[in-house]
């Protein structure tokens, strides 16, 4: 997403102490670290683990960069919030099996709340959406392969699949 018709240049800038300065009002900044700069530069800074990841990013590339960067970091099982599940066309990104495939080679999540937002008990829906990270034998340490398959199965199926049309590609790539 570039900037819309309702995005400007400069709109939800602040400087890092009127930031500092509003979470020492209204949070606990004991407990904060402050990263300035933008994403693609400060992120492969982060070692992790995190148990909770929230993003609230606005723009499609700016999810794709946190994606990337953070979702390593998640550990298992930890939980990844997003401010823009109402947006279907953004939260896509989370049911993009390629996507997830090729640049982070583990399966797309999906994301609970994904076009209307979970419910809070404010409003018709939110913004909130979150999912989270599953090891492959998370499924099976909960013991609900009788309900829905052995979960690794999927994985040896998909890069099954790959390897089949990569044969195939070659082989035509051939004749
Ligand atoms: C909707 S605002 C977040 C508001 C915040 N959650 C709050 O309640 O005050 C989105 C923020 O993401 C930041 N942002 C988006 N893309 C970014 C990027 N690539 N690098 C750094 N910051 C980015 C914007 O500068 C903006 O401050």
């Amino acid at each position: 997403m570039g900037l819309g018709a309702y995005q400007t240049r400069g709109d939800y800038t602040g400087r890092l102490d009127e930031v500092q300065e509003n979470i020492r009002r209204f949070g606990a900044i004991d407990v904060c670290s402050f990263v300035p700069g933008y994403f693609k530069n400060t992120l492969k800074n982060l070692t992790g683990p995190y148990a909770m990841v929230f993003l609230d990013v606005d723009l499609h590339e700016s999810l794709r960069t946190c994606l990337l960067h953070l979702w390593p970091l998640l550990s298992d099982q930890g939980v990844l919030y997003t401010h823009e599940a109402s947006q279907l066309d953004y939260v896509s990104l989370f049911f993009d099996r390629e996507w997830w495939r090729t640049n982070l080679d583990t399966d797309s999540p999906g994301l609970i709340g994904a076009g209307c937002g979970v419910p809070t008990g404010v409003a018709r829906g939110s913004g909130l959406g979150y999912t989270r990270k599953r090891s492959t034998t998370f499924a099976l340490e909960l013991e609900y392969q009788p309900f829905c398959g052995d979960p690794t199965q999927s994985v040896r199926q998909h890069r099954g699949y790959a390897e089949t049309a990569a044969t195939a590609t070659h082989s035509s790539a051939d004749n």
